[in-house]
């Protein structure tokens, strides 16, 4: 059965959706009721490739997971899956490919884009980051005073950071000491001022990465970057290296650098983490052989994710529960917890993976969308958040969470037990807790003691937090994201929300540029909001 031209929303399953979603908020159904079926757990959790998924603690039923599961085929999420994986060009309003799993296919297998096999290009990158990291850490390559790199810092924004600020501090107990890293990703002076007193000049490597090259906040901070570079007297060019698309402006065999690393149109920023966008900070900071664990997990995860039928597909079981969060039980925003501190960039990464890919209000078909899609993505780690928000999870408006549990922690735990418990087993403590207090609640005379429950959570756990595990949970948000918009019938890959304010941006540069060149430039021909703000900004004070 394929889709109505219009959206999955008009298709009878969400119809039969609706009206289950209905019965679900019946009183008779509240979690605690749910939660204490017989085989709850075993029937509501999934376990593959070293990774649990828990989503007992959901509102669904078995009619609830048989209509989803009816949803996903008719809106034959697979069949897009196994495109997408196959090359073809589902991103089709930029008509392009969205291959960010050839990035991890450590296979001999080919995969083509418009009948190329792109893999030898992908893994000549590939050799190249190995060699260029090896040969900075064996001090091969030395900074233009003979000194060798101690630090790296990334210049780029979006896509082309997060993903490596995620990776690179859940795996800081793998990184090689003598290399630290660094994001200058803002284009506030307060954030480059701030890189420039971690940084000694002389053993700093700078590596730029935009797929674009034309991201002004990138560019600003090259720049910035090259004008301190040389007025510490250092040579650029032996400072410099470029990730950016074949043919960018980065990509200037004229300007010389350390090197140029190529991502390709075929990868979207978002998704970028496991090419070289990652790939050279990550191999420069941890070691190439991290990176190609880092990169294994994410494929063994993509494996499962092509093969595994619908009902033990783990990223779309969970993308289906997303869906009925929102668009059935009508939750706007999902929370991300994890209760471990390497994790605490991994909400602001799938942040933008979720919403930028998913926050659209056209189908593929340039169709409105009836319901909404996307929701607004947020988290910090536990037990932090329990002491910052989780008093609105309680009590106030209720979110879905994601727990994320580490059987293992990087480091031994040691023989020190406050009150009775090592530190790690606290944490775990909690973890659990929060889950079963968010779903049973408490009853109380007490109104302000009185907790409503029925509040929904996935758990997921991970044996320890090892680069392959890493690859494995980065590779399940993907694909879950890819597979929402999948359901909804939507393009994950573009992202033309972002365009009008840059647009307007681009005009008022213009704008402030002439007032600096001429102190007679005036706006009055400017909107009187804007026009007041710009004043006060030349004024330089209220
Ligand atoms: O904000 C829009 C966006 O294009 C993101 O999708 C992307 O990750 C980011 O800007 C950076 O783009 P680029 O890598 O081209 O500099």
């Amino acid at each position: 059965m394929s889709v109505d031209k219009h959206g999955i929303s008009r298709s009878p399953v969400w119809k039969k959706l609706k009206e289950h979603a209905e019965y679900i908020k019946r009183p008779e159904n509240h979690l605690k009721y749910l939660i204490a079926k017989k085989d709850r757990l075993k029937n509501f959790s999934l376990k593959s490739v070293d990774f649990f998924y828990d989503f007992s603690r959901q509102r669904v039923d078995d009619k609830a997971m048989d209509l989803l599961f009816e949803l996903a085929e008719t809106a034959e999420v697979q069949k897009k899956y196994q495109a997408m994986i196959r090359g073809e060009k589902i991103n089709v309003t930029e008509k392009r490919a969205a291959l960010h799993t050839a990035s991890r296919n450590l296979s001999d297998k080919p995969v083509y884009v418009d009948g190329m096999d792109v893999m030898p290009e992908i893994e000549h990158e590939r050799q190249k980051i190995k060699f260029f990291a090896e040969q900075v850490h064996s001090g091969d390559i030395l900074g233009s005073s003979g000194k060798k790199f101690r630090h790296i810092v990334v210049i780029g924004i979006g896509g082309s950071y997060l993903g490596t600020e995620f990776v690179s501090n859940a795996l800081f107990a793998f990184a090689k000491k003598n290399i630290e890293i660094h994001f200058l990703t803002n284009v506030d002076p307060h954030n480059f001022e701030t890189v420039k007193t971690q940084i000694d000049p002389e053993t700093t490597l700078w590596i730029i990465i935009s797929k674009s090259f034309t991201t002004v906040e990138t560019y600003a901070n090259m720049v910035h970057a090259e004008e301190y570079v040389k007025s510490c007297g250092l040579d650029p060019s032996k400072h410099f290296v470029t990730v950016t698309s074949k043919g960018s402006p980065g990509d200037d065999p004229d300007n010389p650098l350390l090197a140029t690393f190529h991502m390709f149109d075929f990868i979207g920023g978002r998704f970028s983490v496991t090419s070289a966008v990652g790939g050279v900070p990550l191999s420069l900071y941890l070691g190439y052989d991290h990176f190609e664990r880092f990169l294994e997990g994410a494929g063994e995860m993509d494996i499962h994710t092509k093969y595994a039928p619908i009902q033990e597909n783990i990223p779309l079981v969970s993308a289906l529960i997303g869906i009925w969060n929102n668009n059935f039980l009508g939750y706007q925003a999902q929370g991300i917890i994890p209760y471990a501190s390497p994790l605490s960039k991994l909400a602001p990464h799938i942040q933008q993976l979720n919403m930028e890919s998913n926050g659209k209000s056209v189908t593929i078909n340039n169709y409105e969308l009836d319901e909404s899609s996307g929701v607004i993505v947020f988290g910090e780690p536990g037990t932090n958040a329990q002491h910052s928000f989780f008093q609105l999870a309680h009590q106030g408006h209720p979110f879905p969470i994601d727990f994320i549990g580490v059987i293992s922690p990087q480091y031994p735990q040691g023989s020190c037990r406050p009150n009775g418990v090592t530190n790690h087993q606290e944490l775990w403590a909690n973890m659990i807790s929060q889950a079963t207090a968010l779903a049973v609640g408490k009853d109380s005379d007490e109104k302000v003691r009185f907790f409503q429950g029925n509040r929904p959570s996935s758990t997921l756990l991970l044996n320890d937090l090892s680069p392959t595990n890493i690859g494995r949970l980065l590779s399940y948000y993907e694909a879950q994201t890819v597979y929402k918009a999948f359901v909804w019938d939507i393009n994950p890959f573009d992202q033309f929300g972002v365009e009008l304010g840059k647009t307007i941006a681009n005009d008022l540069r213009k704008e402030i540029a002439r007032k600096n060149c001429s102190n007679e430039h005036s706006f009055e021909c400017i909107d009187p909001i804007t026009r007041f703000y710009l004043d006060t900004m030349f004024k330089g004070k209220l």
